[in-house]
């Protein structure tokens, strides 16, 4: 199912949003090249909200233990991070940011 987020407008290129639905959190990033991109919003090492980290290009880090994640991937890319966080399609209609989920 797709799910509207926001506008496109409301993520700053080389930022990311939390964004909660149904009791799941999400973060929906902006490339610096504006490309939008998906994962799951907390940190797979200790459940930290990933939009109060920052994004260095491709990679989103943590802000509790500085972990890195490919947030265009999942990848998980520097410890103390192993598992890799879920992304999810995202598409944009209109000026409309929209995330497939369930
Ligand atoms: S909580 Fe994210 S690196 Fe530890």
């Amino acid at each position: 199912m797709w799910i509207e987020v926001c506008k496109v407008g409301d993520i700053e290129p080389e930022d990311l949003i939390r964004f909660d639905h149904s009791g799941q959190t999400f973060a929906i990033y902006r490339s610096e090249d504006d490309e939008y991109f998906a994962t799951d919003g907390l940190c797979t090492h200790e459940k930290v909200h990933l939009a109060d980290g920052l994004v260095m290009g491709d990679i989103i880090e943590c802000p509790k233990h500085n972990g890195r994640f490919n947030y265009k991937t999942g990848e998980a890319k520097g410890a103390p991070v192993c598992v890799n966080l879920r992304t999810y399609p995202v598409s944009i209609e209109a000026d409309s940011v929209r995330i497939m989920i369930g």
